[in-house]
């Protein structure tokens, strides 16, 4: 018979998200009249703006003649957004070459993959709490040991993230190859300061490290001064891998759109201690096992660039962060203790007294039908915290704050 890779049966039971989803049917179920207000998942509500709406149609229309039909396209996507993005980075005063950008289908499956292309005997470091993918790839691939039923896995170094250290992880104690850093951060809605990455970069460059940098938020700060690419820092392009994604950014979730840049400095070694270019690696990678984003999505994802896709997008994420300053504002007021949501579309509260967060979210969805994500589900040094997305409607999140006040009873 068959066998499974059984590192999958290391894996804790239930991603968060389809727990969440288990628990607001089951009271779905027995309240059919509750509206249900979803502040959980951080998925995004507004509708794609019309100059990218447009440009995905022209995209679509153009496969419909004989003369401009595409069939498969570069892997790595089409010059013209490869250009596009690179422009991008320039302007954000980061320096990337067109063709050290991989344009993908999200950066879940960038984030996810990147391990693949690494040595099983690497030691990983990742923050806790974490964005869930980066750890359970690592045991699916089996560079850990068995979970110790709380959230932790043998082998994983876990760099503690808490209202303590500001939510600035601090260097490992102890050497690690590769480190995943998520700037502005899901989910602590935080931004790692310039200064603090900087040391990230210079610790990789001293330890022949590399940190694989997820900016898929960075669209959301707001503060002036603030790290956008990790590519901005002197060293970075030597030892940082980045990925950001048009999902948050631009309404790209069900679309599907990201990209990655993989620098031609950047280096590893071989098992007879010769450096090897990550960026042919991932290029290999890529060719053999991914045929590219489809031509109206790369049309439509190029058109964020332009000056009516910019100014649209603007827009949208100056909605988003407006309910986040609402949510912070409003859960403050009540008496709560906010962190995030100036710099990242997350807001990341205490919970009361430290509570259980999945007492925390039972609470809310019982008496206020207000749906948010247990802290505890990203690792657990997020027990006591809980994450609210900022990504909704306006009138939703006017009226969750609402029912957390006049409805909440702890
Ligand atoms: C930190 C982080 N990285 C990556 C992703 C994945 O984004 P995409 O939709 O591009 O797969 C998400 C989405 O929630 C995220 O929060």
């Amino acid at each position: 018979m068959a066998k499974i890779n059984s590192n999958y049966q290391k894996l804790q039971a239930g991603y968060l998200f389809p727990e969440i989803g288990r628990r607001v049917r089951a009271f779905s179920q027995q309240n059919p009249e509750a509206k249900i207000i979803r502040l959980g998942i951080g998925d995004v509500v507004l509708p794609l703006p019309n100059p990218i709406i447009q440009a995905m149609k022209l995209g679509a229309d153009e496969l419909a003649q004989r003369g401009t039909f595409k069939g498969y396209g570069p892997e790595q996507g089409y010059d013209f957004l490869l250009a596009a993005i690179a422009e991008h980075y320039r302007s954000q005063g980061a320096s990337v070459e067109a063709d050290e950008v991989f344009v993908s289908d999200g950066s879940k499956c960038d984030t996810a993959n990147i391990q693949e292309i690494f040595a099983l005997d690497n030691t990983i470091a990742v923050t806790d709490p974490v964005y869930p993918v980066y750890v359970d790839t690592n045991v699916m691939a089996g560079r850990t040991g068995m979970s110790d039923g709380k959230g932790r896995y043998a082998g994983l170094t876990y760099l503690p993230t808490t209202v303590e250290n500001k939510f600035e992880p601090a260097l490992p104690e102890i050497p690690v190859d590769i480190v995943y850093l998520c700037s502005p951060n899901n989910p602590t809605g935080a931004v790692m300061s310039r200064a603090n990455l900087q040391k990230w970069v210079d610790w990789a460059k001293k330890n022949e490290a590399i940190i694989l940098f997820d900016a898929a938020y960075e669209a959301f700060i707001q503060e002036p001064g603030h790290v956008h690419s990790i590519f901005e820092l002197p060293g970075a392009r030597e030892v940082a891998i980045e990925f950001r994604s048009f999902s948050k950014t631009a309404g790209f979730t069900g679309t599907r759109c990201a990209y990655t840049v993989v620098p031609k400095e950047l280096m590893a070694r071989n098992d007879k201690g010769e450096k090897v270019a990550i960026h042919s690696l991932w290029m290999r990678r890529q060719t053999t096992k991914f045929n590219g984003v489809s031509y109206p999505i790369q049309k439509a994802a190029a058109a964020v660039f332009s000056i009516e896709g910019k100014a649209a997008i603007e827009e949208n994420i100056s909605y988003t962060m407006e309910n986040a300053r609402l949510i912070r504002e409003g859960l403050s007021s009540l008496g709560f203790s906010v962190n995030g949501g100036v710099n990242a579309p997350y807001i990341w509260l205490e919970t009361p007294g430290k509570m259980d967060s999945w007492a925390f979210f039972d609470q809310l969805l019982n008496q206020c039908h207000v749906v948010g994500t247990p802290g505890s589900g990203f690792g657990s040094c997020g027990q006591g915290y809980f994450r609210i997305s900022a990504f909704g409607f306006r009138e939703n999140v006017e009226a969750a704050i609402e029912r957390i006040r006049t409805q909440l009873k702890l």
